[in-house]
């Protein structure tokens, strides 16, 4: 049997001609709207809701409004010259970034492109941006600690690895400072830290990275941005970029830290561009969906199971209030999808507490089952001490009419503020956290005048250094609060060098 060329090209020809016949059916589209970020095509009848698609010029687009006769789409870059009329043509992808190690210590944009000048990355891994939260079945409960290296929080609403911890104030509170002294604290924690800035003007993100990389913190971050001046699009999809990198991580066993700095300002971004498609709005003008914007961010956080490997992603969404209103639209939202709050409020901000933490608005759901044994005796009476101050405080004015218990509770109670505050970027190590809280609690603080407890507090961490390593190890290696003579001979130590100001 012999065989001819050309029937066989032929047929061939025939192949392709009706395998294109069947993508333009439903492949490619005619853009027939375009502007202020936002396109219109007709004709991509398959497309699939969050589908990258393909402009002629080479730009990309999101397809998010799957309508009868069109499909809206959001351009993720220059929109300028794409016309009506132009192609556009499904890639049957949806969004993905680049994942890997080779990101760690660079600054990339939410499409993991580096802006730090750095050179390109050269990795070979993505993973898409939206992808399903781990199940139930491969979850594990909460149990080890993330020390974040700050009192207030590791003591009275301690955050544990895999927890989604809320961290929520009015502008100038102190919220990305506790980012940042968080992520330094890190250094000795084999954590992989994500920030993901959100809306920020660019000098706010650059002083940021300046100071993770002074304190070497850089070498174990990656920093997403989609500042100000990034077209609303960029601003939404920045912290499911950030996302996706961390997940690589946690499926590979390891411990990561993701804050996303802040969820407001992707909301308002979200809005934006929920109005141009022309989706209705909801309260606040929001769209209908803007809860599962958060939500299934938010599941993406988890401890997975050991038979999983074991890693973790603990999340730390940040929301900006108005005027402390936490009762706001997206405020509430995110405070019912998170495992707590820290609220930092702007009056005690500005009398000098800081950082911020309003202890009596702020919880931790499951982080208490992940503190340290040491800590939690220290902490336990911390919380009603705190309480029982703040309602006796207005009385202190009445100083010695008072009764000696109400004496000795305000007492103690101005001593717990001063040593819950602290400075910045100085993460204070969790063994020596208990050692000053024991002080504290145990009424070794009572007889010190209240303006020197924090010269006090620095000259005793000194003190330890040089004087009680052991004790210092043995807390830090076993979790255990050692016997209450050896606590107490280094506090009587210390106490007898230390020189209260006149
Ligand atoms: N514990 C602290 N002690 C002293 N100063 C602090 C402390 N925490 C924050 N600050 C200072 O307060 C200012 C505001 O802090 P920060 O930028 O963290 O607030 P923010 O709530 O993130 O503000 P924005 O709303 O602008 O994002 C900064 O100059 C910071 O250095
Ligand atoms: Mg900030």
């Amino acid at each position: 049997m012999s065989i001819k060329a050309e029937e066989i090209s032929a047929l061939i020809k025939k192949q392709i001609e009706n395998y294109q016949s069947e993508i333009e059916v439903s492949d490619v589209g005619t853009v027939i709207q375009v502007g202020d970020g936002i396109a219109r095509a007709h004709g991509l009848d398959n497309v699939m809701a969050g589908e990258l698609v393909e402009f002629s010029n080479g730009v990309m687009g999101l397809a998010q409004n799957l309508e009868e006769n069109n499909v809206g789409i959001v351009i993720l870059g220059p929109f300028k010259d794409i016309r009506e009329g132009d192609e556009v043509r499904r890639t049957g992808r949806i969004m993905e970034v680049p994942v890997g190690e080779e990101l760690i210590g660079r600054v990339v944009n939410p499409l993991g492109q580096p802006v730090d000048g750095l050179g390109p990355i050269e990795t070979t891994k993505t993973r898409p941006i939206e992808s399903p939260a781990p199940g139930v079945m491969d979850r594990k409960s909460v149990h080890e600690p993330l020390q974040t290296g700050i009192k207030a929080i590791d003591a009275l609403i301690p955050i544990g690895r895999g927890q989604r911890e809320l961290i929520i104030g009015d502008r100038q509170t102190g919220k990305t400072q506790i980012a940042i002294d968080t992520i330094i604290n890190q250094k000795e924690e084999n954590m992989i830290c994500i920030y993901v800035a959100i809306g920020q003007k660019e000098s706010t993100v650059r002083n940021v990275v300046e100071t993770l990389r002074k304190h070497g913190a850089l070498d174990y971050t990656i920093v997403v941005t989609a500042s100000a001046s990034q077209p609303a699009p960029l601003l939404y999809l920045a912290p499911y970029a950030g996302v996706s990198m961390g997940e690589y991580f946690m499926y590979q066993g390891k411990h990561v830290l993701i804050v996303y700095d802040d969820l407001s300002k992707q909301a308002a971004a979200y809005r934006e561009l929920s109005l141009l498609l022309r989706r209705p709005p909801g309260r606040e003008a929001f769209p209908g969906d803007v809860f599962y914007l958060h939500s299934r961010l938010l599941e993406r956080a988890a401890k997975l199971s050991d038979a999983k490997g074991g890693g973790s992603l603990t999340a730390l969404p940040f929301v900006e209030t108005q005027a402390g209103d936490i009762s706001a639209y997206i405020p509430t939202n995110v405070i019912s999808i998170t495992d707590g709050q820290i609220f930092l409020q702007s009056d005690l901000f500005f009398s000098g507490v800081r950082p911020a933490v309003n202890a009596g608005l702020s919880v931790s759901r499951v982080g208490g089952a992940a503190q340290i044994k040491a800590m939690k005796k220290v902490s336990g009476t911390l919380r009603l001490d705190l309480a029982a101050y703040r309602e006796l405080e207005a009385f202190a004015q009445f100083g010695s009419d008072l009764d000696k218990a109400t004496q000795a509770k305000l007492n103690r109670g101005m001593r717990t503020v001063e040593v819950l505050k602290q400075g910045i970027n100085k993460p204070i190590p969790v063994e020596k956290q208990v050692m000053i809280l024991y002080t504290l609690t145990k009424g070794f603080l009572d007889d010190i005048p209240v303006e020197d407890i924090r010269r006090f507090e620095e000259e005793f961490y000194a003190y330890l250094d040089q004087n009680e390593k052991e004790l210092l190890e043995e807390i830090r290696s076993t979790g255990n609060l050692p016997e209450d003579e050896k606590m107490e001979k280094a506090i009587k130590g210390f106490k007898k060098t230390f020189a209260v100001s006149e």
